[in-house]
């Protein structure tokens, strides 16, 4: 296929990415507000790409908003894996571009790969891997071994974007996946494959595309140690979802969650385990992730957390130990930090429950990060737990926010929370007291509503 080269009229210009002045040659430093290093080379354009019917843009009059047709569920692509179809908001919508990020060697390619197989399986069309990673025989022994080879999933190894675009034009594939938006380049641009002004353009091309076809087009993207997605952030802007895979340390979970979806919630998660045959679905993350809980030990308490939707049990660990320095040190896996101390504060301060002069080690068992605050309950309790040195009875669940006045606050979901700790074989609960006179359905757990933290440690 030949080569598409852009017009010779798109000429390079370096525009200063602080205060927009526009040099058509590279300086260290902006001429117009004295900035260094912020010039990032892109296209002179004599007028921006128009998109088409299914993008931003349609050129069309002014509709009510009420007579706009609603998006159809079933254009809506799934791949078969429930749990990223979840997170995406039911499947990928046609005409989209999800940006799927995460640390290197976290399982980016995997899950692509069986994503893309599950909608190839699933569609007559064909679709198309394109790879700047690996060659496609390193691609091919992947799909192998996830078992990842339907027969109408295409590969090709290319780094130039212009070339996929090309092949992709040609194919029409159902489903376009690029991996990685970091090693693409085009060749209208000096700068190198990488760079701000070749991520921001070839993603720009490839947003045009999905926009103008209809395709829908993944992208993998590298996210730096700082849990930033590496390249421009208006990568982020550009793309209507923002998928991230995360895991703990050494564990074998992936959670996948959406950081940004145009097309659905962002409070969903999907809960894979990568295993030797590729990821797998944890349909059932609540029962795993407290099969190795440890009975009857001081410092451990079950939450009924929900992330999203779909409530979560897990165990919440704390350990309370004399102070190895002069002052006390607090250690939190899973949870916000600052969260415990203002914890650990509310506990001396207003239950009676003082170990702010020891060191504190709190930690979510399996791997899971917590941010709601439904979980305060839970890391009060395991501290509490820990720094009596009592056991907490191993059938009980706790949920609640707590205030800094020492008092338990409602949170969402409490019915979807109760229910999956019934589900699970629990026998009491100790939640907030609004959430238990606004419960419309009765539960099988025996219900204990605190309104403050000392009540809810008297209960334990
Ligand atoms: P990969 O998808 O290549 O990660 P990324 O694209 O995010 O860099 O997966 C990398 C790791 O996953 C690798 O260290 C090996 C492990 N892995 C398995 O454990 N089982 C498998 O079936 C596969 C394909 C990978
Ligand atoms: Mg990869």
């Amino acid at each position: 296929m030949a080569k598409t080269k852009a017009k010779p009229s798109a000429r390079s210009i370096y525009r200063c990415s602080a205060c927009g002045h526009v040099e058509p040659r590279w300086l260290g430093r902006c001429p117009a507000c004295a900035e260094f290093t912020t010039l990032v080379e892109e296209l002179e354009r004599a007028e921006p790409p128009r998109m088409g019917a299914a993008g931003a843009t349609d050129g069309a009059s002014p509709i009510a908003l009420a007579d706009v047709p609603e998006l159809d569920a079933r254009a809506r692509l799934r791949c078969g894996l429930a749990e990223l179809d979840r997170v995406l908001g039911g499947g990928l919508v046609p005409g989209s571009l999800v940006l799927l990020g995460g640390e290197p060697g976290i399982g980016k390619s995997t899950l692509l790969v069986q994503m893309l197989a599950g909608i190839a399986s699933a569609s007559r069309g064909r679709v198309l891997y394109a790879t700047g990673e690996e060659s496609v025989a390193q691609t091919a022994l992947r799909a192998r071994r996830v078992g990842a080879t339907p027969p109408n999933l295409d590969v090709v190894a290319e780094t130039d974007v212009d070339q996929i675009l090309s092949h992709a034009r040609g194919s029409e594939p159902a489903v376009l996946a690029v991996d990685s938006i970091q090693t693409m380049y085009t060749s209208t641009l000096d700068s190198i494959p990488g760079s701000i002004a070749q991520v921001r353009e070839c993603a720009g091309r490839l947003l045009a595309h999905a926009k103008t076809t209809g395709v829908p087009t993944v992208l993998v993207g590298h996210v730096t140690k700082d849990g930033a997605l590496a390249g421009p952030k208006t990568l982020e802007h550009l793309v209507d979802a923002v998928l991230e895979i995360e895991a703990d340390g050494a564990s074998a979970y992936r959670i996948v969650r959406s950081r940004k979806n145009r097309f659905g919630s962002t409070q969903e998660i999907g809960v894979f385990e990568m295993r030797g045959a590729g990821l797998v679905e944890v349909p059932e993350p609540s029962a795993l992730l407290l099969a190795e809980r440890p009975k009857g030990a001081p410092g451990s308490v079950v939450v009924a957390s929900a992330d999203g939707t779909r409530p979560l049990l897990v165990e919440v660990q704390a350990l309370v130990a004399p102070a190895a320095a002069g002052f006390g040190r607090r250690t939190a896996a899973g949870v916000d930090d600052k969260r415990v101390a203002l914890l650990l504060a509310v506990l001396a301060q207003r239950a009676g429950c003082d170990v702010l002069g020891s060191d504190v080690f709190v930690n979510v068992a399996g791997g899971i990060r917590l941010s709601e605050p439904a979980v305060d309950l839970g890391v009060a309790c395991a501290v509490a737990s820990s720094a009596r040195g009592r056991a907490i009875d191993p059938h009980t669940v706790v949920f609640g926010e707590v205030g800094l006045a020492g008092e338990i606050r409602a949170v969402a979901l409490a019915e979807a929370r109760l229910a999956e700790a019934a589900k699970l074989g629990f026998t009491r609960a100790i939640l907030p007291a609004q959430n238990r006179s606004k419960l419309s359905t009765k539960s099988s757990l025996e219900l204990v509503a605190v309104d403050r933290l000392s009540a809810a440690l008297a209960a334990l």
